[in-house]
């Protein structure tokens, strides 16, 4: 039987990955994943987990099965902590999931449930993972224009009725770039409109402009419209990538619109994994219950933040010392982890043999993960492939 088994497609970003693992220079430089990193190198537990993970040892709960939805405690107070206000909670219902990937995975077998025939649009760039995970739930795909705003609202004029957009909230991956609010009220407005329905991703909430700032879009696109799809990943604002913790948040117009969401939602997840691990949704729901604990959360979050900013801003200042101000002055409006190079393929391959620094093949690298004695390194390399030698 295996042998029949064509060959599938490698997953680009592990394949970097390894490639860097096995790269002996000791100046390599680890820019692919986005996963934030400290001054040391290190992708830290924050104060608050560690505080919550003794709690939650010292009570030693049982490890009983929970329930379909995982854990109510963590679903409500995601709920409360995303949507920031009691009437769009009361329009909501939420679901524990695998991280943001299990959130997006089950909010498209409910699309696909509720329309079957939808085509879901999907940003140009995407998030690699994007279209891999809608195409699995058996949805069709359409790219619309991302860094352009006149290309995205022409695009997305011409989603259908029964169309579902998916738009990361904020921090886009790969690009960094994000919409001016004024772009995102037109783009309510065109939903309002048209009717289809938002579907955002939120990945990096409180590390673009900080936790509030992120959550506006996808607020004001709740306050507006009679529905939306939300999912939620605690990878990186809590830094529980492995712990795999996150949450699908649905509105609707009311709660009986809602009535029977949780129930296809938990059927979705029964025939993937069951139900999602308890521990990374124990700890967020210690914390986001206990005043102590969540101010000390925001604060490593802002200081996280702040940090990824001030790694923007060296590399910018590093490119404008080289004379290259015009290349640098795009990175400089970019949010959240990633930095998009003006770099194609061929390039970042360069990038990557020359100078031992491992970004995509986009163009993407993880300035959340960049030592600040490294900028210049990166700086270099950077002006070395925009100035090829004898050019
Ligand atoms: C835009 C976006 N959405 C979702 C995810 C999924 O994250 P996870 O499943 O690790 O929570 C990622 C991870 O990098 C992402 O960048």
């Amino acid at each position: 039987m295996l042998e029949l088994l064509p060959a599938p497609p490698a997953d680009p970003l592990w394949d970097l990955t390894a490639e860097y693992g096995a790269d002996p220079r000791p100046e390599r430089l680890n820019l692919v994943l986005g996963v934030y990193r400290d001054r040391s190198g290190v992708t830290p537990v924050m104060e608050a987990v560690r505080d919550a993970e003794i709690r939650l040892a010292e009570r030693s709960a049982s490890k009983e099965y929970r329930g379909l939805s995982g854990n109510t405690a963590f679903n409500r107070a995601m709920q409360a902590t995303v949507l920031g206000d009691e009437a769009l909670v009361a329009r909501s219902t939420a679901v524990q999931t695998v991280a943001g990937t299990g959130a997006l995975r089950l909010l498209a077998d409910l699309v696909r449930q509720t329309r079957p025939g939808t085509t879901v649009w999907v940003s140009d760039p995407a998030y690699v993972n994007h279209r891999p995970i809608l195409e699995a739930a058996g949805l069709a795909v359409r790219p619309y224009r991302w860094t352009d705003p006149d290309g995205l609202l022409a695009d997305l004029a011409l989603a259908g009725r029964d169309d579902v957009v998916l738009i990361q909230g904020c921090c886009h991956n790969p690009t960094g770039v994000d919409p001016t609010r004024e772009q995102w009220e037109a783009l309510a407005a065109l939903a309002a409109r048209a009717g289809w329905v938002p579907f955002v991703d939120l990945a990096y909430h409180g590390l673009g402009d900080g936790l509030e700032a992120d959550l506006w879009a996808v607020r004001m696109l709740a306050e507006r419209l009679p529905e939306l799809l939300v999912a939620v990943s605690c990878s990186k604002n809590f830094g529980l990538y492995a712990d795999r913790t996150g949450c699908a948040i649905v509105l609707g117009s009311s709660p009986s619109a809602l009535r029977h969401v949780e129930t296809a939602l938990q059927n979705a997840a029964r025939t993937l994994y069951s139900m999602p691990p308890e521990h990374g949704a124990a700890i967020v729901a210690t914390i986001l219950q206990d005043p102590a604990l969540r101010a000390s959360w925001r604060s490593e979050l802002d200081g996280m933040r702040s940090r990824i900013a001030a790694n923007r801003a060296t590399l910018v200042a590093a490119l404008e010392a080289l004379g290259h101000g015009a290349a640098a002055a795009p990175l400089a409006r970019q949010k959240g982890m990633f930095a998009g190079l003006p770099l194609g393929p061929a390039q970042m391959a360069a990038l990557r043999r020359d100078h031992a620094v491992y970004g995509t093949a986009s163009g993407r690298i993880n300035i959340a993960g960049l030592p600040a004695d490294r900028v210049p390194q990166l700086a270099r390399g950077i002006v070395a492939v925009l100035e090829p030698v004898g050019v």
